[in-house]
Parts: C-alpha cells; sequence; structure tokens
C-alpha cells in the first residue's frame, strides 16, 4: 500500500466508524444485546414497547413508565386526512417501502417540530413516527387493494394494533405474540446500512424525519430489509419440500444468490434466527400448513452441507408475516415499522455528539487534461 494507493475496503468492510452505546453485535458467539439485555431474552419475555422504551431511554421501563409510554404511542396513531390524501394519490401499483418512505417525507412536512434537531424534538418525534406509521403502511396497503383505511385501536398494543389497521382484525393471542418477537427481534442491529444510512444523514444537521425517509430508501433494497419479501418469493417459486434441494442446485450452478442467506457480520449464524425460526413453527402449526417451514428446514440445511452460508433473520421471517396472514409487499414495511425504534436511537445518539460522516475516495479517472480549444 504506497501513498497513492490507500487501502480501500470495499463495503466499509470491517471498519468500525464510531462508537454506539445501543447495541452490541457478538458475531464470536452469535449474540447480540441491546442495551446490554440479550435479544432472544428481549424476545421472549418484553412486549415490543417495552423493547422501543428501552432503546431509547437505556433502561427497561417500570410499570408507570410503560404505561406513560404506551398511553402516548397509542395517542399519536391518526395520520392527518392529507396525508390519507396524499396516499390515495399514489398509484395503484405503487411497493409499499416507496409509499411508506414518501409518507414519513410528507409526515416530516406536517410535523410542528421537524426542523427543531434538539433531543427532546427528536424524541418526540421519534415517538410520533413510531405511531403512525403502522397507520400509514395499512392505509397505503389497502388504497392499494381498494379498501377503505380502518382507524388505529387506541386500546390495542402495538402488535395489535398493527393486525387491526392492517387486516381489520386482531389475530389469536399466539399470533400477536409471534409478530411482536419478530418486532423485537428486527428493532436494533448496529451500524446497519439502513441505521448507518440515517447516521449519516443526521451527521450533517438534518432532522429525523430525513434520517427515517433515507433509512427506509437504503431497507427496500434486497441486500437488506427487502430480502424478508424475497425469501416468500423464493419459497413460493419453489412451491413445494420435494423440491426445495433441486431448485437450490440449480442457483449454485448459476451462482446466483439465496434470498435470506448470508450476513456481514455473522459468519456462523444469526443471533436471531433460532427464536424466530421457532416462533414461524408456531405460525406453522397455528395455520396448519407446514409447507414452508419443511421447505425451510430443507434449504437451510443444503446451504450449511454445501456452502457453509447461514440464514439471516429475513429467512424465518419472511414465511412468519405470510402465515400470520400479511401479504408479501407488507413484509419490508413491517421492518420499518420495527426498525424505527433503532433507527431514532442512533439519530439521538449521533447527535449527542457529532461529527460530519465524510470519508474520503481514491481517485481512478482520467488524469488532468486541458480543455479542448472551444
Ligand atoms: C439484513 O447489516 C445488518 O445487520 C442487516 C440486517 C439488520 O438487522 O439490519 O441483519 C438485516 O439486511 C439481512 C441480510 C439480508 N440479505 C439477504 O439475505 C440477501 C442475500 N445475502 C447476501 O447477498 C449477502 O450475504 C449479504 C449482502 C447479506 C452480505 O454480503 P457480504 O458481507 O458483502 O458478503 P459477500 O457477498 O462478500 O459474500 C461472501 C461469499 C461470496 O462468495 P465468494 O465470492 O467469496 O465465493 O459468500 C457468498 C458470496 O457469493 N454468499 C452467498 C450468499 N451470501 C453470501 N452465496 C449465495 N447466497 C447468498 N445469500
Amino acid at each position: 500500500m504506497s501513498e497513492t494507493e490507500p487501502e480501500i475496503r470495499k463495503g466499509l468492510v470491517g471498519v468500525v466508524a464510531d462508537v454506539s452505546a445501543v447495541s452490541k453485535v457478538m458475531p464470536e458467539t452469535n449474540s447480540l444485546t441491546y442495551r446490554g439485555y440479550a435479544v432472544q431474552d428481549l424476545a421472549e419475555n418484553c412486549s415490543f414497547e417495552e423493547v422501543a422504551y428501552l432503546l431509547w431511554n437505556g433502561e427497561l421501563p417500570d410499570a408507570d413508565q410503560l404505561k406513560a409510554f404506551r398511553a402516548e404511542e397509542a395517542g399519536e396513531r391518526a395520520i392527518t386526512p392529507a396525508l390519507h390524501g396524499v396516499i390515495r394519490a399514489f398509484p395503484q401499483d405503487a411497493h409499499p417501502m416507496d409509499a411508506i418512505r414518501t409518507a414519513v417525507s410528507f409526515l416530516g412536512l406536517e410535523d410542528p417540530e421537524t426542523a427543531d434537531v434538539s433531543e427532546a424534538a427528536t424524541r418526540r418525534k421519534a415517538m410520533r413516527l413510531l405511531a403512525k406509521i403502522p397507520t400509514a403502511i395499512a392505509a397505503a396497503h389497502r388504497a392499494s387493494k381498494g379498501l377503505a383505511p380502518v382507524e388505529p385501536d387506541p386500546k390495542l398494543t402495538f402488535a395489535e394494533n398493527f393486525f387491526h389497521v392492517v387486516l381489520g382484525k386482531v389475530p389469536a393471542p399466539e399470533v400477536v405474540k409471534a409478530f411482536d418477537v419478530s418486532l423485537i427481534l428486527y428493532a436494533e442491529h448496529g451500524f446497519n446500512a439502513s441505521t448507518f444510512t440515517a447516521r449519516t444523514i443526521t451527521s450533517t444537521g438534518a432532522d429525523l424525519h430525513g434520517a427515517v425517509t433515507g433509512g427506509i430508501a437504503a431497507l427496500k433494497g434486497p441486500l437488506h430489509g427487502g430480502a424478508n419479501e424475497a425469501v416468500m418469493h423464493m419459497l413460493a417459486e419453489i412451491g413445494e419440500p420435494s423440491k426445495a434441494v433441486a431448485w437450490l442446485e440449480g442457483k449454485f450452478d448459476h451462482k446466483a444468490l439465496v434470498m435470506g442467506f448470508g450476513h456481514r457480520v455473522y459468519k456462523n449464524g444469526d443471533s436471531r434466527v433460532p427464536t424466530m425460526t421457532k416462533y414461524a413453527e408456531k405460525m406453522a402449526e397455528v395455520v396448519g400448513d407446514r409447507r414452508w417451514m419443511e421447505m425451510s428446514r430443507l434449504l437451510a440445511a443444503e446451504m450449511l452441507t454445501k456452502k457453509k452460508i447461514h440464514p439471516n433473520l429475513d429467512f424465518p421471517a419472511g414465511p412468519a408475516y405470510h402465515l400470520m396472514g400479511f401479504d408479501i409487499p407488507l413484509f419490508t414495511p413491517i421492518f420499518v415499522a420495527s426498525r424505527i425504534t433503532g433507527w431514532a436511537a442512533h439519530v439521538i445518539e449521533q447527535q449527542a455528539d457529532n461529527r460530519l460522516i465524510r470519508p474520503l475516495s481514491h481517485y481512478t479517472g482520467a488524469a488532468q487534461r486541458s480543455m479542448p480549444a472551444r
């Protein structure tokens, strides 16, 4: 490596870009903690609201704090007639990720404190986004199907209300629990691409709505959050367990990516997969349809044997959401509804100790030359 040929870490592989006290990803032990608590313990024992509180405040809430947090979130769920109008104007075939990206951007136009980047204002805006994102996701999804929006119900938990606004009904408690678990597992994950995008936007002094809008744009891609939808499309294409291994061999022949597998940080297994798989299996039992989980089991075994590549969280989340009754295009927006908690925690952290994120590039274009005569 000479002065003119600096070391390039393509994709910033292995680069430690800053400190963070929000979560710790430990690939050596396949583990992940939020504010010090193992994610699987949080998923089994807490509600999503408790985990949101934890991410934003550093500690789990006591009963009064949780009650107040729930009441504040439930009270902010409604979206304005103006946003409903914008949503109705979206093209019928708009992708729900594009719809929620645009809706969040519009929420920034409406928010009374958009440009206020103080910590107190950012926290209030984060709560409003947490509460309103499901309403906007649901309204856009229902509009695309020609259905009227469903008013959010402040008496329901965050997870129950999500089903209510999207599907118009709240399913059995074990289905709500599986969904709540998925929200907890998706909430936060260090400097992943969308969070780093949000932090980069924040580092310029821009506001939370801008950071979240950028985070949503980054999350849509199939190498990131878009993989949970791609997984279900893949399972649907395979169709039945008996075809899974042959289908995979065909992918190996073309060196194609298999969605829901691999991870930049975890090389020996994603810490969140066992918990999500357990709840996806429960969904298969509840629905009485083992096909998708059986196919998943065969694909995961074959990927491990032949490629030594483990599944990531999107692999069990895809079939779990399908079994819960959600349409495939909603899967990545669900990720948004959860990850807003992690994004906001990182935005607050970035604001508290900010320095503009501005790396360098190594120029490889044409050598300096004279302008042609004119
Ligand atoms: C998420 O960062 C986060 O934390 C993200 C996330 C979060 O919570 O925010 O965990 C959520 O985004 C999960 C990832 C979802 N994406 C996918 O499932 C898409 C499929 N997976 C990949 O394309 C890939 O594994 C990535 C993008 C996830 C990671 O890419 P890397 O770190 O750049 O790894 P790589 O592409 O360099 O892969 C190393 C090798 C390559 O083979 P060689 O060139 O060395 O021979 O592994 C192979 C890859 O081809 N490989 C795969 C594969 N993933 C890696 N081969 C087939 N199928 C795959 N899925």
